[in-house]
């Protein structure tokens, strides 16, 4: 057992204490009306401090996070360099900006097109918010299931919010998407009869979470990069792009890379572009830990708004309900929405279950925040305070040895810190998981600039103002492929003019007349964690 102190100790007796009357007792789901208070009353959204209106692009007069609003009106990383637009050292078809899911998923696609295509990522292929993906991928494909039920649920789920022609598109071509992975040779977890087990998520009424045991993004980005590189696709591992290219109609015809090693700057010219470069959870938005991997920085949120694309509810994040609080060494790790559908529940300090688990996440992270903030019913860590999320209800509830079948990754994380989560419960808080909206783009996967394509986290509009668990996985294949099936096709019949970066030059002029002088340099590329002074 890890040494806790005495009063994580005491709270932990009343836990258990409480466990037996807890089995099977139903715990009742907030109405709409206790939620909408909730939410405005505890959801970080909602902190008005925390904004700022945006002055200049497409989206002025719009508010975002201070976080993002800097990166957005910053200072573009080329305005200082002497860039040749001449010297291309890549002329493709079809570009992708992200090796993660979506990136993957685009260029497998393009390539089925025929295309012409090269993949750039700022880290590893791989090396994304896809791999840290744990629950699992929703899909209705059983028989008491459907699209039309799916739709519902996610609208609920994202106040009504979900661009319809997105968000139907993710919904029906679900089940294609999940038999396109066991295709490639996704490992999903079965039944002895072959037939997908499948488990509910928060705001699911239907159990359709698809699973490989609780590393599913890994496995999907196994088989994935796996199949790129059957391809031989040419991926480019440390080049991030840092700025879009156009040509001189305006539209998008490459990306300004740079070898994150060397520095060096090299021009890729594209007949189209694909944006695949995931969230922002590394801008730690309002000071939160985040689930998210360490290239998570909004880059490719930047230079599209440089470029012109329009963002779509940019304001609003997700705050993964559990995010381990302790201990420290995992602070803000996930921890998966899955322990909570196999009945693991969420306990305050005096032992008592003060939610039903599988409200949807903003309501479940804003109830936690009420019960330590506002009711004193959390318990102290090294890094602030916690919930209990009582895990030991997984085994009574299915049987001994559910945990390390269904959730060994849970088991070893903590494991490795002496905590049993078989026997002790766990310590969670919210932590910065997703960026709800992004970049808008049509059904067609296009943005309102001609030739810029986007999949991934970095859409906005798919999931309204709240996503529900297993959405993400499901958005990051059926959109990477519509992109990459729609850029491989529009390639086809693009003519790149004369290359440019004006846009960036106007930008920056836009920014001067609206008296701003950022010197701040973005994208961000990595996070900064080195120690201020002071
Ligand atoms: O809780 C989770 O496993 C996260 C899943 C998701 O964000 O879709």
């Amino acid at each position: 057992m890890y040494n806790y102190t005495q009063e994580q100790l005491d709270s932990m007796k009343k836990v258990e204490a409480s466990r037996e009357q807890r089995v099977g007792a139903e715990l009742r789901r907030m109405t709409a009306e206790e939620k909408q208070t909730l939410l405005q009353n505890f959801h970080p959204d909602y902190i008005e401090s925390a904004y700022e209106t945006l002055k200049v692009g497409v989206n002025k007069g719009d508010k975002v996070l201070h976080e993002l609003a800097g990166l957005l009106q910053g200072k573009s990383r080329v305005l200082d360099m002497n860039i040749n637009l001449e010297e291309v050292a890549y002329d493709v078809d079809v570009l992708v900006i992200g090796g993660g899911g979506a990136g993957c998923s685009a260029a497998i696609e393009a390539d089925n097109k025929g295309a012409n295509v090269l993949v750039v990522t700022k880290l590893r292929v791989g090396d994304a918010n896809t791999m840290m993906a744990e629950g699992g991928i929703q899909a209705a494909d059983k028989p008491n299931d459907s699209p039309a039920i799916h739709y519902i649920d996610a609208l609920g789920g994202g106040h009504y919010a979900n661009k319809p022609e997105l968000l139907s598109k993710l919904v029906c071509e679900a089940p294609e998407a999940i038999q396109w992975l066991n295709d490639l040779g996704v490992m999903f977890d079965k039944a002895e009869d072959g037939t997908m087990i499948t488990t509910h998520g928060g705001g699911t009424s239907r159990k359709r979470m698809h699973a490989c045991r609780d590393y599913s993004g890994a496995e999907i980005m196994r088989v994935l990069r796996d199949e790129v590189a059957n391809r031989n696709i040419p991926v480019i591992d440390f080049a991030p792009a840092i700025e879009l290219i156009k040509d001189d109609e305006g539209k998008v015809a490459g990306a300004v890379l740079m070898n994150l090693e060397t520095g060096e700057i090299l021009i890729a010219k594209a007949k189209t572009v694909i944006i695949a470069t995931g969230g922002a959870g590394r801008l730690h938005y309002q000071g939160f830990p985040t689930s998210n991997h360490y290239g998570a920085t909004a880059d490719g949120l930047v230079i599209a708004y440089r470029a012109g694309a329009k963002l779509l509810y940019a304001d609003t994040l997700q705050y993964h309900p559990t995010g381990a609080a302790f201990p420290t060494q995992i602070f803000g790790a996930l921890v998966t929405e899955k322990v909570r559908s196999l009945g693991a529940q969420l306990v305050n300090k005096e032992g008592v279950a003060f939610m039903n688990p599988l409200e949807t996440r903003d309501v479940s992270a804003s109830s936690i925040i009420r019960e330590c903030k506002e009711r004193g019913n959390g318990i102290k860590t090294t890094d602030g305070e916690g919930i209990w999320l009582d895990t030991p209800m997984i085994e009574i509830i299915g049987g001994e040895g559910t945990i390390e079948k269904r959730i060994p990754a849970m088991m070893r994380m903590f494991g490795k810190y002496g905590i049993d989560i078989r026997k002790e419960p766990i310590l969670i808080y919210p932590t910065l998981h997703y960026q709800n909206g992004g970049i808008e783009i049509s059904a067609n996967g296009m943005t309102n600039v001609e030739n810029l394509y986007v999949a991934g986290e970095a859409v906005g509009g798919i999931h309204g103002r709240n996503r529900l668990m297993g959405n993400s996985l499901l958005d990051i294949i059926v959109f990477g492929r519509n992109a990459g099936k729609e850029a491989g096709e529009k390639c086809k019949t693009v003519k790149v003019g004369k290359l440019s970066l004006n846009h960036v030059n106007d930008f920056a002029k836009e920014l001067k007349d609206a008296g701003l002088n950022p010197t701040e340099l973005s994208p961000r590329i990595l996070p900064d964690y080195t120690k201020k002074e002071g």
